[in-house]
Formats: structure tokens, C-alpha cells, sequence
């Protein structure tokens, strides 16, 4: 009999895509079936994120309830970020933990799921080149990793310490694993890695370059494929030579995320970001030069160590210049393993907490106008999820998540939609035909 699977996945594209490979990995070896009933489940997943505090301290207390709550005989295990930097200490902690396994060691899962308090960490482990059952969640958009790990050492980031030194995937495996999910209905790819941008510096010869405009340019050969997505590039590899081609190839979705963490030059540098808040002006105007269609959406943390009122005015003033179509903005989070936790000079937390809702009122602001200018709007939809009441959604191709009335013979097709009403977060519109 199949067992029962329940899994959560907390933080960014990156651990949804490791809770799939977990899922495909078990499913190899036994039968198991999802639910997303906690009291039915056998084996109870939790793969966390430790960017923050926050999801950290919501582990612990999440341990005890789900230990409460789960049938006789249930395992827990921990995954994700958390335990890689936690390991051991999580057992210690929450006893009711059966396992941990790092977010480098997902290809481990059938080992330690059957081993009482096994624990699997080493971010020195390199499962790159590990071949993957395929499962996804959603099989017209398939997430694919291009790259694992993090180089950079930006002072706040726990990051480089939780997923280990940044190795990209050989394209061959990569284009494989593209052309099977667009066999499988995949219209589109969202490559993933911490510095997407970055991609193919171990396979780079004088004679050969690898880089990541070639790889995109490789994948966009691939019949069948009709949008590329990536998340996330990073500013200081953002070249002309990869914007153009950002700008020019049309299975690129238009659509760019340029984290900024903070518009102060000072602060950047004492983050170790490694671009100042010119060059990132520069790069955010050439986007909007040679690509006007393009949205930029950006991550920012407020409240730095040292961030004073002029240097958070820095970071609002390039909020004002860019008008980012997109905000993920942050308190800054002291985290183990990072350098700007040992700063002396940590900003107050309320202070922090001021500035936060300043950015984000402003940004509200902007959100709408550029919302409310969309009404009448046409934008191609690529229609990939069924929602309740009839209607069904999507996102165009610069990324806005639209509704339309419609059912299942929308799903998987990319069609003209006028926009009838918009809010937001979301718009609303009719599927069109272009002589309309
Ligand atoms: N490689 C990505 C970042 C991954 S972490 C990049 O360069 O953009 C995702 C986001 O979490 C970061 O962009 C940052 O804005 C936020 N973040 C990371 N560490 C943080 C911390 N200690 N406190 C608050 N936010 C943090
Ligand atoms: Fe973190 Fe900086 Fe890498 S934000 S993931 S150390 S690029």
C-alpha cells in the first residue's frame, strides 16, 4: 500500500524545487502518494529556510504541533537550510525530529528516511550531476536548476554557509532535463540559481566561453519551448552582452529581477555587494532603454548594521528612480555564520521597522499607478492554473499574474488578454482575438 507523503516548503523557488527532487527521489524507491492532511500522513516533511529568524523560530514551534497532531508511528524529518546549518542541534532541540537533511544532500532522502535520527549536512557534498526522477508540481512550468551554491560572501547572507560553494550544472544535463519537461507540456522554464548570471565560469576556456547569455541562447533552440525565465541574476554580472540578449530574444520573458539590498553606496560596500548604487542605476536604465516593455523587480533590506536616515534616503531615492514593478523588502535579520551579526553598530529594531513600512508605503504608491495604468492594456498569457468558480490564471509575459473567466481548455495555451480591471496584485482580464 502507498504511504503517505506531507511536505512543506518554506522560502524561495529554489527549496520548491528541492521539495520536488525530494518527493521524485522517495517515489523511486517507494510508493508514496501526497496529502495535505498533517493526521493521514506517514512521513511528515518540513524543508525550511534560514535567510531570516523568522521561518527558524516557526521550525521549532511547527515540530511540536505537527508532533502532536501526527498519527502513531509518523516520521518527522527536517530539510532545507535550517538544517544544514543546524544539523544535530535539531534533534537536541526537538527529539520528535526522526532526520535532518540538508539542502545539498536532497538526493540522500531515501537513505535517512528509514534510519532513526540520521543526519545528512555536508554542504561540501556535490549532487550536480545526480540524475533526478521527474516530478513536478505544476508540468506546464517547470523549475530547473542551473546552478547550486553561493560564491559571494555578501556580510548578511547565511546563504554560501547553507547550500556551499556555487557548482553549475553541464548544459547537456540541463538541456535534457529542459526538452524532457517540454515533452512532458512544459511551455515554460524558470531557471534557477543564486547568481544565475554567473553560470559556467568551471567549464570556461579561452577557446570555448561558457557563460550564461550562451546558455540562454542554447535553451531558446529548444521546439517547443516558448518562455525562459531565470531568478536570480545578480547585478554585478549583469554585462551588456547578456542585457541585450535578455532585451532581443523573444523566449525571454521580460521580466528582471536586479536585487538592490540598499541604494547607499556605503552600505553596499559594507554588505560586500560589489557595485555601487551608479552602476546599479546604470544597469536598471539600460534595462528600461532597450527594453521598455521589461518589468524590474528588486529585493532590499532595511535597517543594515550602521544604516543611518541618509543612507536609507539612498536607498528610497533609487526606489524613486527605478519604480521597481516588484518590492521584496526585508528587515535586516542577524544570522549565524554571517559577518554583519558580529557588527557592533546593529541598528534598532524599531528604527528599522520605520523605514520598512516608509519603503513599502512608497512602493505601494508606485504598484498603483502602474497598475491603474494597465486597464485596456493587451498582454500574451501563458493560462497555468485552474482556480475555483470558473476562472483560471496566468502570468504574461513581463510577469503580472492575470484571472480570466474560463476552464480547463485555457490551461497550457498563451493567448491575448485585454485588461478589464485591476487591483494591486492581480489583473483581470478577457482573452481576446488580435483583429478585436
Ligand atoms: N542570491 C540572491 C539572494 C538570496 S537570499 C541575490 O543576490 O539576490 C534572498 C533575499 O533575502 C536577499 O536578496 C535579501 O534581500 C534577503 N536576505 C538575505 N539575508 C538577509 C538577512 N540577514 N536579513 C534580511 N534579509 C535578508
Ligand atoms: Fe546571499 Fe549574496 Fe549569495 S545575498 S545567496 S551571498 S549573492
Amino acid at each position: 500500500m502507498s504511504k503517505k507523503l506531507f511536505i512543506e516548503t518554506l522560502g524561495c523557488a529554489m527549496n520548491m524545487r528541492d521539495s520536488e527532487h525530494i518527493i521524485a527521489e522517495l517515489s523511486r524507491k517507494e510508493s508514496y502518494t501526497l496529502t495535505t492532511t498533517l493526521e493521514e500522513a506517514d512521513l511528515i516533511i518540513i524543508n525550511t529556510c534560514s535567510v531570516r529568524e523568522k521561518p527558524v523560530a516557526k521550525l521549532f514551534s511547527e515540530i511540536g504541533v505537527f508532533n502532536k497532531r501526527k498519527k502513531a508511528g509518523a516520521k518527522i524529518g527536517v530539510a532545507g537550510c535550517t538544517a544544514s546549518h543546524l544539523g544535530a542541534e535539531i534533534i537536541k532541540r526537538a527529539p520528535a525530529v526522526d532526520f535532518v537533511l540538508g539542502a545539498r544532500n536532497v538526493s540522500k532522502i531515501s537513505e535517512v528516511v528509514n534510519q532513526k535520527h540520521a543526519v545528512e549536512v555536508s554542504t561540501a557534498f556535490d549532487e550536480t550531476t545526480y540524475s533526478f526522477e521527474e516530478y513536478r508540481t505544476n508540468p506546464l512550468k517547470a523549475m530547473v536548476n542551473i546552478s547550486i551554491g553561493c560564491n559571494k560572501s555578501c556580510t548578511f547572507c547565511i546563504v554560501p554557509a547553507t547550500r556551499g560553494e556555487e557548482i553549475s550544472i553541464p548544459s547537456e544535463l540541463l538541456l535534457q532535463e529542459i526538452r524532457k519537461s517540454v515533452a512532458n507540456g512544459a511551455k515554460e522554464v524558470m531557471l534557477l540559481g543564486q547568481n544565475v548570471n554567473d553560470y559556467g565560469k568551471r567549464f570556461s576556456t579561452e577557446q570555448t566561453p561558457c557563460n550564461f547569455t550562451q546558455l540562454l541562447q542554447q535553451i531558446s533552440t529548444i521546439e517547443g519551448l516558448e518562455r525562459i525565465r531565470f531568478t536570480s541574476p545578480h547585478p554585478l554580472h549583469m554585462d551588456d552582452a547578456f542585457l541585450e540578449e535578455f532585451a532581443s530574444n523573444p523566449k525571454i520573458c521580460k521580466q528582471i529581477h536586479v536585487p538592490l539590498q540598499s541604494g547607499s553606496t556605503r552600505i553596499l560596500k559594507q554588505m560586500r555587494r560589489g557595485y555601487t548604487q551608479e552602476n546599479f542605476l546604470n544597469r536598471c536604465a539600460k534595462i528600461r532603454r532597450i527594453c521598455p516593455k521589461a518589468t524590474i523587480s528588486t529585493d532590499i533590506i532595511v535597517g543594515f548594521p550602521g544604516e543611518s536616515e541618509e543612507d536609507f534616503d539612498e536607498t528610497m531615492k533609487v526606489l524613486e528612480a527605478v519604480r521597481f514593478e516588484q518590492l521584496f523588502s526585508f528587515k535586516y535579520s542577524p544570522r549565524p555564520h554571517t559577518e554583519a551579526a558580529q557588527y557592533t553598530t546593529q541598528v534598532d529594531t524599531k528604527v528599522a521597522g520605520t523605514r520598512l513600512t516608509r519603503l513599502q508605503a512608497r512602493h505601494t504608491e508606485i504598484l498603483d499607478e502602474i497598475m491603474e495604468a494597465q486597464l485596456g492594456e493587451i498582454h500574451t498569457v501563458y493560462f497555468d492554473e485552474l482556480k475555483p468558480n470558473n476562472r483560471i490564471s496566468g502570468r504574461s509575459d513581463d510577469g503580472k499574474l492575470f484571472f480570466v473567466e474560463g476552464s480547463e481548455e485555457l490551461l497550457g495555451q498563451i493567448l491575448p488578454v485585454k485588461v478589464t480591471k485591476t487591483s494591486r496584485g492581480a489583473l483581470n482580464g478577457v482573452v481576446i482575438t488580435l483583429e478585436d
